[in-house]
Formats: C-alpha cells, sequence, structure tokens
C-alpha cells in the first residue's frame, strides 16, 4: 500500500487560537479515509489544509509539512497544479449558475481544454461516472440550478471528477441528502476508490463504517485514535474514541 498523502506534525491557527494540534496522517493510495469527531473539532479545517483552502483565510498560519507523491503541498506545488491532482466536495451541493454541461466543462476548459469532441466526451463520462448521466442525459443544457439536491451534489462530484484528480476530499457530502441519495453517493465512493484516494468528513459513524478503509478520530484538534475502520469500531484503544463512538459526547 502506497502513501499517498504524508501529514508530518501539522499545526494550523486562526490569529492565535491553535485549531489543529500536531497532526500525523498517512493517507493510503486508493483507498477511503473517514474523519470523525464531535462539531468544532477542526475536521473541516484539516480537510481544507490539504488543498491550500486555508491559504485565502486572512490571519491563518500553517505549520508542518504535507507531502502528495513526495511533494511538499506548500512549497514545491502552486495552487492550481495541487488543486488539478486535489478535488473537493463541499457539505452544501454548490453548483455554478450556469448549464449542467458548463458545470461539467468548466474545469477542463480552465486547463486549455478546447475541443468541442474532447469536451462532450469529459463531461459524458464525468457525469456517467458520479452515476448521474442517465438521469440528466436529455437536459444537459438545462441549468444545474434545476436539479434536485442529490443530483446538484453528483453534479458537483462530476466537476471535480472532470479535472481527473487523484485525491478527492469530501466534507459531509451526503449531510444535506436524503437517505436514498445518500446509498447512491456512498455506492459512488466505494466505486471511486479504485481510481481515487478519498478523505471524507463525516458525522454518520455507520457511513464511515459501511465505506471507509482507514478511519481518524478527531477530538478539539488532536488526532486521538487513526487506524483501520473495524479496528477503531471493534477496538478502539482510546478511552475518549470509546466515548465518542458510544455516543457519550458529540
Ligand atoms: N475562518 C475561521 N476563523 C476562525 N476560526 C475558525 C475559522 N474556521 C473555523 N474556525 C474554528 O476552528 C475550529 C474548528 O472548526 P472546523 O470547522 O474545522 O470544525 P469541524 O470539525 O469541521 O466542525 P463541524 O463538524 O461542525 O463541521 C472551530 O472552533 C471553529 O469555530
Ligand atoms: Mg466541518
Amino acid at each position: 500500500m502506497m502513501a499517498k498523502i504524508d501529514v508530518t506534525n501539522l499545526n494550523l491557527y486562526y490569529g492565535k487560537s491553535k485549531v489543529l494540534n500536531n497532526i500525523n496522517m498517512i493517507f493510503t493510495e486508493k483507498s477511503v479515509t473517514a474523519l470523525i469527531g464531535p462539531s468544532g473539532c477542526g475536521k473541516t479545517s484539516f480537510l481544507r489544509t490539504l488543498n491550500r483552502l486555508n491559504d485565502t483565510v486572512p490571519d491563518t498560519r500553517v505549520q508542518g509539512k504535507i507531502k502528495l507523491d513526495g511533494l511538499d503541498i506548500y512549497k514545491d506545488m502552486d495552487e492550481i497544479r495541487l488543486r488539478k491532482k486535489v478535488g473537493m466536495v463541499f457539505q452544501k451541493p454548490n453548483p455554478f449558475p450556469m448549464s449542467i454541461y458548463d458545470n461539467v466543462a468548466y474545469g477542463p476548459k480552465i486547463h486549455g481544454i478546447k475541443n468541442k469532441k474532447t469536451l462532450d466526451y469529459i463531461v459524458e463520462k464525468s457525469l456517467y461516472e458520479a452515476f448521474l448521466w442517465d438521469e440528466v442525459k436529455d437536459r444537459l443544457k438545462k441549468p444545474a440550478l434545476s436539479l434536485s439536491g442529490g443530483q446538484q451534489q453528483r453534479l458537483c462530484i462530476a466537476r471535480a471528477l472532470a479535472v481527473e484528480p487523484e485525491v478527492i476530499l469530501m466534507d459531509e457530502p451526503t449531510s444535506a441528502l436524503d437517505p436514498i441519495a445518500t446509498a447512491k453517493i456512498e455506492e459512488l465512493i466505494l466505486k471511486l476508490k479504485h481510481d481515487y484516494t478519498v478523505i471524507m468528513v463525516t458525522h454518520s459513524m455507520q457511513q464511515a463504517a459501511r465505506i471507509s478503509d482507514f478511519t481518524g478520530f478527531f477530538l478539539l484538534g488532536n488526532l486521538i485514535e487513526y487506524k483501520e475502520t473495524s479496528k477503531l469500531f471493534k477496538n478502539p484503544e482510546d478511552d475518549r474514541t470509546i466515548g465518542y463512538i458510544n455516543g457519550i459526547f458529540g
């Protein structure tokens, strides 16, 4: 198993407050890792450091090292190159106010693809991979915002896939969805891990147990326990993990 991302001694500060405390984590290539923990423990902040989305937040300081395929993402890569490799899907579906087609073609166009046939191919392939093609193939020119919430989220996943990333970050991708749409996204994530490294935040321990290979439990900015999902849920070692899993807090 190969390390795709290697996080060493990561600290994150918003102004004077330290939100992530000495995080060390390795993410295995072509696997799904779930990040769990109570509200405010730093899961979203952590995910954003992997994509350098905190760079634009004033007064934010990142210490430590994050390597992607051995390259330091803060030193050896610019944001554009990084974000082509590391895509992100947010908690709330956020399609652009344009057509379904244009949402998916947007990224490839930015990366210089102009040929109509090539774009058509990428749009179809990405929508197909995101399990959305059959539902939208007859209405590609319709506004993305006319889709249902679950369809919008799958569109955002298709948009992320269209630039052929290697890593996909997902921040509670199903929290706004009903059980059927959630099941579709879960099925999709299981399929994605054959080709991509997926790191997802979830509040649902059932979801983590269903679809992740590894789980990390965060508490107050600390990574408390991180191991294979089945081991974390069956044999948690830290009292705080045991408490969280048994619903004592969070
Ligand atoms: N831009 C910011 N400026 C200052 N503080 C922030 C900022 N973003 C988040 N925080 C604080 O950092 C801490 C971690 O927040 P974060 O959003 O990472 O938590 P989370 O684990 O994702 O929570 P939730 O489960 O509610 O989404 C919280 O105390 C939050 O208030
Ligand atoms: Mg969050």
